[in-house]
């Protein structure tokens, strides 16, 4: 992809940026979404005129008129990608076409217009470039992107708006699981997120408001994350609150739910399935009912479950539990494939592993 004409967004510098020793401070150990960058991307959509106005400058407050429709039907869509410090000091991106291409698909859905790839991808290149001297030092440490696109027009008729705005802001960022632990454990939720026909596969800020009350529900029973169902059925595991699942079994092969439009087609889920089909595992895309999951974890069938996403990286899943009572997956903590696939993927994302694929995009 070719890069964007340099001057292709207006610099506002910054007035007053963090200081040095504020900056290192905050990084040192960030946790996951709490620490901010001083910098942030902005470019306008207008109906009959496009794309126009981006700059990069101070991150600021935006000023929204009451009536935006964003405040009032949710027009809104994000994306959630990292960039790393290799270890020769570069900085880099995994598989920023990718995540433009779904923050596309969530616009269409959406009915929100489009953005341009490599303008996508130049804005996210540019909001790394700005904030460079953010990035975590703590180990597994890196610069958690968050491009988003929401409805600005002050209209309260119900249809798609006319004016758009287009962010990028950043965040350091360490471990998202609070617990560190290095198994979760998760709450089967009653609650649906998503239905066939419905928003499930879009990154829309309203998948994320419809999994609050479970996720609270999850979090006060002390558990890390929620896994969904199918709304139909309420039989057929779909994903967690912000990750998808892979099952593996004794015979070395894995099941991931298929992408059938009700969750997310995660980039991690991707890519890994790619790394375990090169290493000759056997992957199947097909539903497995959480009436299996339980029976094959009591056998022994179940070996490993894994938690897979950008914030989540990947992780283990070591409990399950719900209305219906409780169950462990194997030891408890991470298994071997688990362990390797993380590595692997981790390796190639910091160039630790080369990158055969050409998923990692170096930024400077
Ligand atoms: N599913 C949901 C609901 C998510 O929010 C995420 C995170 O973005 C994922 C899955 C994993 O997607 P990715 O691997 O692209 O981060
Ligand atoms: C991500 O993994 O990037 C996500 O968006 C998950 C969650 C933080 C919403």
């Amino acid at each position: 992809m070719a890069d964007a004409p340099a001057n292709l967004f207006m610099t506002i510098p910054h007035p007053a940026p963090t200081s040095a020793d504020m900056r290192n401070a905050a990084i040192a150990d960030p946790g996951f979404g709490k620490v901010f960058s001083d910098h942030m991307v902005s470019i306008d959509y207008t109906d009959g005129k496009g794309w126009h106005n981006a700059s990069v400058g101070p991150r600021v407050p935006i000023s929204l008129d009451p009536a935006a429709s964003v405040l009032h039907y949710a027009q809104e869509i994000f994306e959630g990608m990292k960039a790393y410090r290799q270890a020769d000091g570069s900085l880099s991106l995994f598989r920023p076409e990718a995540n433009a291409a779904r923050f596309n698909a969530s616009a269409t859905r959406m009915a929100m217009p489009t953005l341009p790839e490599d303008l996508f991808v130049a804005a996210v290149r540019e909001q790394v470039r700005i904030d460079r001297d953010w990035f975590p030092t703590v180990e597994g440490g890196s610069l958690y992107l968050r491009p988003f696109m929401f409805a600005t027009e002050a209209f309260l008729g119900v249809r798609p708006a006319l004016e758009y705005k287009f962010l990028v802001i950043a965040s350091p960022a360490g471990n998202y699981f609070k617990s560190g632990s290095p198994a979760v454990s998760i709450w089967i939720s009653d609650y649906s997120r998503a239905a066939p026909g419905g928003t499930g596969a879009a990154k829309t800020g309203g998948n994320y408001a419809a999994s609050l009350i479970p996720t609270a529900e999850a979090f006060s029973r002390g558990h890390d994350q929620v896994l969904f169902l199918d709304a139909v059925e309420h039989k057929w595991v779909e994903e967690l609150g912000g990750m998808n699942l892979f099952f593996v079994f004794d015979d070395g092969s894995m099941v991931t739910p298929p992408l059938t439009g009700t969750i997310l087609p995660g980039i991690t889920r991707d890519s890994l399935l790619q790394l375990a089909r090169e290493e000759g595992l056997t992957v199947r895309e097909e539903p497995y009912s959480i009436d299996q999951w339980r029976a094959d974890a009591a056998s022994g069938k179940l070996v490993e479950t894994m938690a897979c996403g950008t914030a989540a990286v990947v992780t283990a899943v070591g409990h399950v539990a719900g209305p219906d009572g409780e169950f462990t997956i194997g030891s408890g903590g991470p298994g071997q494939l688990t362990t390797r696939l993380r590595e692997k993927l981790v390796g190639i994302q910091r160039g630790a592993i080369a990158d055969t694929h050409g998923w990692v995009m170096q930024v400077d």
